[in-house]
């Protein structure tokens, strides 16, 4: 997962092309470099690192002015992060230039076959293979020489292309893998998501599988890879711009963390109503017997989208009565039960992008299965490829640890869970009833949350300083919430953070329990209360410092833990939206506070367009 960008108009490129690639570093920061032509030459720079420090390049080594260029911030696949690996990458004579995105999985085949025609490889990338393909197969016109190589290149690819001898024109493409078109007056804007490029415009267009975008100067064309023209269907967002720039917070995790009240309103917007939940977006394609007809529902996700499924899968199998499989999108791709079309697939994914659950979408698609996405992210592929496309509202997310799209997605899992059940029963339970209203309460209880426990967990998250190993604990909902803060630790404080199931230390995992080891033990379902308490009880006999995360009241809890932390009282299905917070503001201090930089963890990045 790299990303990519471009510029063509009238304006100075370099300032456009890394000011956007900042925004695109979430998808990499091993490398960066950009290539920029003045219509007569074409100059590149590459670095090792962060946009910063490809900046720190150019003002040692500036590179002269010029309208046109691509860029790229690599996070590698193929190769170790170099100056020599980094993009854009050309072949033997330096004739073309390339940003990609993605891997190009028959790349070993095509360099044992361009060596023996006598090309020189420079580098251990995949990517490299397309310069030279594009030397190999050169018309000496560059959009038939495009047109010629892309029919040889298999698995799923964006690409920038430069010819320094067609230096106005830029030609790009996306082959299961994003890259998007931003509209100006006069110019033309390229990049991996939306977000990079708000600064410049709110009218895009995705470029879709086997359409090649020839960009020139004042002119945009789209064109198949046969060579038939397409118009561009454009799509306005209404992102705000100020949602990408810089935060006031220190960091984009903190802001993102504390946006979670506007972002869960705006997810709830118009789609609760006095008599139910609507959902515009699923009621026409959804009639009631179609739903009724629903035999077994799949969520599909990775990582913390996963566990966002998770606690779907429990609500709807108690609202809906169905059964629901929850899979990795890694593993649903190659090892999924018989399907159908009674399978109701829903796919989750803050990006829209990730590779894992595009191939299990498709996957699903070739059983016939109806998919619906639930994405933040409009106009991205998987949105694209679904049947139907329900979208959170949470607003670009920049920080690599994912914190208001996972409580959005939650959010959203509700709302269509009590729409499907609407659809099933016509009425809601009592039980389902109070989630409704308890979920017009939700941004006002997130609120009260991150009141109550921003500056506690701030002070709590100096004891993890030097800890190397913690434990989170919890039964039922609070499990799989255990497993998303086990995450966040991991990525963003680099502790070794584990989540068990509190009736299961017994059986194995209490071996690890050591004076002073710090235990979260979650504790917000009533009904297991008692249960947890024992458990809790297990890890103080083996010394464990236990911090209990609770609802308000829980009295019984306090008098068991060494520290407690209280949130509000919600409805039980809406607890792990509100304890999820004070788990992903302990993730933020104890990444902050071990001097890690949390928006960009280590070997990480946000966007994985990468099986
Ligand atoms: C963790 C995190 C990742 C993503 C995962 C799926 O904080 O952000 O685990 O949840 O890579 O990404 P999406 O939701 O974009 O498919």
């Amino acid at each position: 997962m790299s990303g990519i960008v471009g510029y063509i108009g009238k304006r100075n490129a370099q300032p456009i092309l890394l000011d956007s690639l900042e925004h695109l570093d979430y998808r990499g920061y091993d490398s960066a470099g950009i290539a920029i032509s003045n219509g007569t030459t074409i100059e590149k720079r590459r670095s090792v690192g962060r946009v910063k420090d490809l900046r720190t390049c150019i003002l040692r080594e500036p590179i002269p002015s010029g309208t046109i260029g691509i860029g790229h911030t690599r996070w590698a696949t193929h190769g170790t992060p170099s100056v020599q690996n980094s993009h854009p990458l050309t072949g033997c004579d330096d004739r073309f230039l390339v940003v990609h995105n993605g891997i190009i999985e028959n790349y070993t085949a095509l360099k044992r076959s361009l060596k023996k025609q006598g090309h020189v490889f420079k580098t251990d990338t995949d990517t490299e293979v397309i310069p030279h393909l594009l030397e190999q197969y050169d018309t000496g016109d560059f959009e038939t020489t495009v047109q010629a190589i892309l029919p040889l290149l298999r698995g799923s690819f964006a690409l920038a292309m430069m010819s320094r001898e067609h230096p106005n024109m830029i030609i790009a493409v996306s082959q299961d893998n994003p890259l998007i078109i931003g509209f100006g007056k006069g110019e033309a804007y390229l990049a991996s998501d939306i977000p990079a490029l708000l600064p410049y415009t709110r009218e895009f267009y995705p470029i879709k599988n086997n359409e090649m975008a020839i960009l020139t100067l004042g002119k945009v064309q789209l064109k198949t890879y046969d060579g038939i023209s397409v118009e561009p269907k454009r799509v306005t967002v209404d992102w705000n711009v100020q949602d990408v720039l810089f935060p006031d917070q220190d960091h984009h995790m903190l802001k993102e963390i504390l946006e979670q009240t506007k972002a869960v309103e705006e997810t709830l917007k118009g789609r609760l109503t006095p008599v139910g939940v609507k959902l515009p977006e699923i009621e026409a394609p959804w009639s009631k017997e179609r739903v009724q007809n629903i035999s077994k529902i799949h969520i599909v996700a990775s990582g913390t989208s996963y566990h966002a499924g998770i606690i779907g899968k429990k609500v709807l199998e108690q609202l809906l009565q169905i059964p629901v499989q929850v899979s990795f999108s890694s593993e649903f791709r190659d090892d999924h039960p018989p399907l159908d079309d009674r399978d109701l697939i829903i796919v989750l994914s803050q990006s829209g992008e990730t590779a894992d659950t595009l191939s299990a979408l498709r996957e699903a698609k070739r059983f016939g299965c109806p998919v619906i996405a639930i994405t933040n992210t409009v106009g991205s592929t998987i949105s694209r490829k679904a049947d139907n496309t329900l979208y959170t509202k949470a607003g670009p997310e920049l920080a690599v640890a994912s914190t208001k799209a996972y409580t959005s997605q939650l959010t959203v899992m509700m709302l269509l869970a009590l729409w499907l059940e609407q659809q099933i029963r016509d009425t809601h339970d009592e039980y389902s009833q109070a989630l409704l209203e308890s979920l017009t309460r939700l941004p006002m209880d997130i609120d009260s949350t991150l009141i109550m426990t921003k500056d506690a967990i701030d002070q709590l998250a100096q004891i993890t300083y030097d800890q190397e190993h913690l434990f989170l604990i919890g039964r039922g909902l609070d499990y799989v919430l255990a497993l998303e803060g086990a995450l966040k630790l991991q990525e963003v404080a680099y502790i070794h953070a584990d989540a068990y199931a509190a009736g299961e230390m017994k059986h194995g995992t209490m071996a690890l329990i050591t004076p002073g080891v710090p235990v979260i033990a979650l504790a917000t379902q009533t009904h297991l209360m008692d249960k947890v308490i024992s458990n809790i009880k297990e890890v103080k006999a083996r010394d464990a410092f236990v911090i209990g995360i609770t609802k308000i009241g829980e009295d019984l809890l306090t008098e068991e833990v060494d520290q407690v932390l209280y949130i509000p009282e919600t409805h039980p299905f809406l607890m792990p939206i509100l304890a999820a917070i004070p788990l992903q503001l302990l993730a933020y201090y104890s990444g902050t506070v071990r001097g890690h930089d949390v928006d960009r963890p280590r070997n990480l990045a946000k966007s994985l367009t990468v099986e």
